[in-house]
């Protein structure tokens, strides 16, 4: 890329992932990062210990370029710093990273840390289930009122932010687990800026991104990732990570991670940290797996819909689509006839793809998101988000997109 006014090359994000922000004389010249298995950090001098405590707490700020002391491993470490440099190319508009145990603990994190009791936080529906438990289970006993505003109704989403008091974050889920429904973030994030309380916008952005989505390119704040998922992408590991603009927001969400305790520790975060590197190639190959096989199955008897992006009828979604996009994605829900019977008929003889929740794995997977994922949603809540009865999710992962099509074509054709 571009090399000017005495900055050095910016480099391609593929570049930067593997070259920035380690350096190896810190580990004794090993091309790859040492793991840091140590709960806790000798200092120099007590006068270093004194200013790594004031800086921790922001009683001052270090001076460009000091190193501060690492404290405690609760509060940072170095795998968890290494991996949050990494993460950081890869998140279009970001300039920095915080990594959590889980991807529930990153989001509990970032609204725990904004939200007071009597404020308001207006989120998409449908929600990934633990998202919408942590809201009904704490946020709202502590006194945060949720609103809920339909997925993909740009119309109500720029009055709920317009009309309702003390908006501390506006959520957005998008596309939606698991109907696939997107929502608009430029519009989202152009209401909030306007909104006198200046509500904080954050996108999950576990389906699409980093790569084929890029919420703070369009005027979001936060992106938050269950990086458990596709940033991961083996099914071997539980880990969480947020992205923002702002250094200072993000430094607050650490404060809120050392006082909670979840941190992702040295073994995950060096884990994670070695997946970066090939999760563009993954999730691109997932993606078209995912095309092919939905261009296979369209038409199917015993379907009565393919919720996917590429498939959108509806014309706004289209235009969503199109406008905030780069491709589809590796995940699908079909409808099936016959409701649950059918469902639980289909996944039963399912021969490549498992039956488990979680998704982004290198290895195909489906579920019953109204029994399972989703199952703390009321009857009413499940019908008016459009988990129905005879809906499959399906995440798609490396294998042969023929072998996988044969595989739901067979289970089809036999329900
Ligand atoms: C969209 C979305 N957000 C958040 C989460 C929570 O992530 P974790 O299981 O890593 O806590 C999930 C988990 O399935 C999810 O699908």
């Amino acid at each position: 890329m571009k090399e000017g006014n005495g900055q050095p090359p910016r480099r391609h994000v593929e570049t930067e992932v593997l070259t920035r922000g380690f350096d190896p004389r810190l580990s004794l010249g090993s091309a790859r990062p040492a793991v840091f298995r140590s709960s806790t950090y000798v200092f120099s001098s007590p006068e270093a210990a004194e200013r790594a405590f004031a800086v921790a707490l922001g009683k001052i700020k270090p001076i460009e370029g000091e190193d501060v002391e690492l404290i405690y491993s609760r509060l940072s470490h170095p795998n968890a710093e290494i991996l949050e440099d990494h993460v950081v190319p890869l998140e279009t508009g970001a300039t920095c990273a915080a990594a959590f145990n889980t991807g529930m603990a990153a989001i509990s994190a970032l609204f725990l840390t904004l939200c007071r009791p009597g404020q308001a936080l207006i989120h998409t529906v449908p929600l990934y289930g633990g998202t919408h438990h942590l809201l009904q289970e704490l946020l709202l006993p502590y006194g945060v009122r949720p609103v809920a505003v339909p997925a993909g109704d740009g119309h109500s989403m720029k009055s709920a932010i317009e009309e309702t008091e003390e908006v501390a974050i506006v959520f957005i889920e998008t596309p939606a687990n698991p109907t696939l429904r997107m929502t608009d973030i430029a519009a989202a994030a152009e209401a909030a800026r306007r909104c006198s309380s200046r509500p904080i916008v954050a996108v999950d952005n576990t389906f699409l991104g980093p790569v084929f989505q890029h919420p703070l390119e369009l005027g979001a704040d936060v992106c938050v990732y269950s990086a458990t998922k596709y940033l991961a992408g083996f099914s071997d590991m539980l880990g969480g990570v947020v992205t923002a603009r702002d250094p200072v927001l993000v430094d607050r969400l650490r404060g809120t991670r050392a006082i909670l305790g979840d941190i992702l520790q040295p073994d995950e975060s060096w884990l994670l940290d070695s997946r970066l590197a090939t999760v563009s190639l993954r999730m691109n190959r997932q993606s078209k797996n995912a095309q092919r096989i939905v261009e296979g199955l369209v038409g199917h008897e015993r379907l009565e819909r393919i919720h996917y992006p590429a498939q959108f009828e509806d014309s706004e979604q289209k235009r969503i689509y199109g406008s905030q996009c780069d491709f589809p994605g590796g995940i699908f829900s079909l409808e099936l006839v016959g409701g649950k019977t059918a469902a639980f008929e289909f996944l039963r003889r399912l021969r490549i793809t498992r039956n488990a929740v979680s998704l982004g794995g290198m290895e195909s997977l489906a579920c019953h998101p109204a029994t399972t994922t989703h199952s703390e949603m009321s009857p009413q809540q499940l019908r008016d988000a459009g988990v129905t009865d005879g809906l499959v999710r399906i995440s798609v992962g490396i294998e042969d997109w023929r072998d996988l099509l044969d595989d739901y074509r067979s289970a089809l054709d036999a329900i």
